[in-house]
């Protein structure tokens, strides 16, 4: 199996080129700002992308002007609507995958933050922490945002009526539902995130700490390996985890309410 690689020259990047190879892959093409993006697509069966918007914007546009069919897991952060806009005709005809975070922790704790939101009412109110290093460009991190339009989804309130963003000043007191968001970038922290469900009389906190980027490099490219064996089409994290984790959901529900015995 070939691979490509854009943003070969960063630090994901580098990581995704290491794991594709111990994986015993063939790297066909690695291309960074100094390249031009149409080696990306050649000779090879799937493209990996850590890079940043700028480049991941002129990837989707050479896959959407020229029709391209290979698939294209991307992971690179801190994109917009015209990103998405642009990934969605992208998946006409070819399979294209993206998610914030390529981490499986995460995809659990994401499933439990859905729950904890649908079991908590708004008299909870949420709080999200996103603690990453101090040269991480993008603020709150592509993860925290996923973590919060999760959260509003479960409650069936839109992420923008709820997201608060800037606490500066004399500012409102807070509003009823609303999902709070602090951000740190210091020194060589990989990446944390910290939901906070805080009660009038108690708290609920969830935290996943990353401990090396190679947790986002390894899943990147057992990514690559499924995304190839799809339909053209739009993928996140919840296609790739489905079949894994809706069985063991069901099992969760059966054990936990019908065999009492669990209890004690
Ligand atoms: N989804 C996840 O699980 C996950 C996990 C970690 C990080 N990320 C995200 O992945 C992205 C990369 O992170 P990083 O830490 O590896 O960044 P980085 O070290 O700064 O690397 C950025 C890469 O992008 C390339 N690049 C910059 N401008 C370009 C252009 N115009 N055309 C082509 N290539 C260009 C750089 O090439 P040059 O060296 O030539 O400048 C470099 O190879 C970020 O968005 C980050 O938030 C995602």
């Amino acid at each position: 199996m070939k691979i490509s690689v854009l943003g070969s020259t960063g630090t994901m990047g580098g990581l995704v080129v290491k794991a594709a190879l111990q994986d015993g892959l063939t790297v066909e093409n690695r291309v960074s700002s100094k390249d031009n993006i149409e080696n990306l697509f050649k000779r090879t069966d799937v493209v990996v992308d850590f890079s940043c918007p700028i480049a991941t914007e002129s990837m989707l546009k050479y896959i959407v002007a020229n029709k391209v069919s290979i698939p294209t897991v991307i992971g690179t952060t801190g994109l917009s609507k015209v990103h998405f806009d642009l990934m969605n005709e992208c998946a006409k005809t070819t399979p294209i995958f993206h998610s914030p975070s390529m981490s499986f922790l995460v995809a659990i704790l994401r499933i439990a933050i859905h729950a904890f939101a649908k079991l908590l009412n708004e008299d909870f109110d949420v709080e999200i922490m996103d603690v990453h290093h101090k040269l991480k460009k993008d603020s709150p991190s592509g993860t925290a945002l996923m973590l919060g339009k999760t959260i509003a989804n479960a409650r069936n309130r839109k992420f923008a009526d709820v997201a608060n963003f800037v606490r500066y000043g004399i500012v409102e007191q807070r509003r009823r539902g609303e999902i709070g968001f602090a951000v740190q970038r210091c020194s060589n922290v990989i990446g944390t995130h910290e939901i906070s469900f805080m009660g009038e009389y108690e708290n609920l906190k969830l935290k996943h700490e990353a401990h090396s980027k190679e947790t986002f490099s390894k899943e990147a490219i057992h990514i690559a390996k499924w995304l190839m064996t799809q339909r053209c089409g739009f993928y996140t994290m919840n296609d790739f985890t489905r079949d894994l984790i809706t069985p063991a959901l069901k099992s969760i529900y059966r054990e936990l309410f019908t065999n009492t015995k669990i209890e004690n």
